[in-house]
């Protein structure tokens, strides 16, 4: 029997499960980056606050926006007309308010757990020759707990969305909240992130991809398991077979995305939009908000993932890795 890759009929929500980390970026000078004993280019993960407080003080001008991919697809598909949840841990401080509000101003239902502690904030700090070097510090935002996770919400939705990212720290709400989702036919959509993430946890990834049924990955995830440029397919291969995936999207970057399903029996190849690129973060986030869309309203793989495509240039076509696009003629586009 072929795997499903729809959600069942009438269950359109798209549950989205991640750590809260606000983005903060600056303009700075190597000689910041020396002071705090930074390395250029490099991202740094401190759970030193005094060295992040320090660092806040001397930041003058900056550009704040609220991060997280899993949020980020949630309020791109709430930006195409279907609903969407978002569950996480946020501070008790004023950025855990913006993410709240963040979620709420993009129709995104929150269900947030507040902790007594920090929010976590993503520095990205920009040096002169357009180098982006990064300190983060999680604190409240990665402290969701398997009790914080709401079982009747999920229960009743379409998809469960999470990513790599989630392993750090939360990966036993992760875990409870997949729980949940197989126990009530809720998919499982699962981004594998970054080559990091999938490096760190290999254990736990094997697991979460046994549960998985619909799986974003871009070229350096795929290398991360050994399959390099050319192996596409056998990538996809794997990953149904091995883990009885249903759908595979694999994101080319400028070269659109191979979306299959049914152990590569249906192949879909879409090509990319060539749209004038600023700023391509946010672009694998769009893509998923609109391969879900695509695939919650009966759309064929090859026409969901040109929605994937389409949503995604927008986002890369605008500084801000934030989702805010609404889509009205989608008929219209395909
Ligand atoms: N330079 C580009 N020109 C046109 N489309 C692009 C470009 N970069 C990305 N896209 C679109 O965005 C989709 C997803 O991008 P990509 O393959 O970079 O995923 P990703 O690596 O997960 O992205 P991210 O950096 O957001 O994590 C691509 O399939 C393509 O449709
Ligand atoms: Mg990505």
């Amino acid at each position: 029997m072929e795997k499903r890759y729809r959600p069942v009929v009438g269950r359109e929500m798209l549950f989205a499960l991640e750590n809260t980390p606000v983005d903060y970026v600056s303009k700075v000078d190597e000689s910041l980056l020396q002071k705090f004993g930074l390395r250029k280019g490099d991202f740094n993960g401190t759970s030193d606050k005094d060295q992040v407080l320090g660092l806040e003080k001397e930041l003058k001008d900056f550009e704040v926006e609220c991060g997280g991919s899993a949020a980020n697809v949630a309020s791109g598909y709430s930006n195409l007309g279907l609903p969407a949840a978002f569950s996480g841990s946020i501070g008790n401080d004023s950025n855990g308010d913006l993410y709240k509000k963040s979620l709420i101003d993009s129709n995104v239902r929150p269900y947030l757990s507040v902790r007594d502690e920090r929010n976590g904030v993503c520095h990205v700090l920009v040096t002169p020759d357009g180098e982006r070097t990064f300190l983060v510090y999680m604190g409240a935002s990665s402290d969701l707990k398997p009790e914080d996770v709401p079982k009747e919400a999920i229960a009743h939705s379409g998809f469960l969305h999470s990513t790599a990212y989630a392993l750090d720290s939360i990966s036993a709400a992760l875990e409870k909240g997949i729980e949940y989702a197989k126990a009530n036919n809720v998919l499982v959509s699962f981004d594998l992130a970054s080559r990091k993430s999938i490096e760190r946890h290999e254990k736990k990834l094997d697991d979460i991809l046994s549960n998985t049924d619909i799986l974003f990955v871009n070229r350096e995830e795929a290398d991360a398991f050994g399959f390099k440029k050319g192996d596409e397919l056998k990538l996809i291969e794997y990953m149904t077979k091995h883990y009885g995936i249903a759908l595979v999207a694999y994101k080319l970057r400028e070269d659109g995305a191979i979306i299959s399903s049914g152990h590569g029996n249906k192949t879909a190849m879409v090509m990319s939009y060539k749209v004038n690129v600023i700023n391509t973060n946010g672009a694998g986030d769009g893509f998923a908000a609109g391969l879900l869309y695509g695939l919650t309203s009966n759309y064929d793989l090859f026409n969901s993932g040109k929605i994937a495509t389409f949503y995604a240039s927008r986002i890369i076509m605008q500084e801000s890795s934030k989702i805010s696009y609404k889509l009205f003629d989608i008929e219209g586009m395909l």
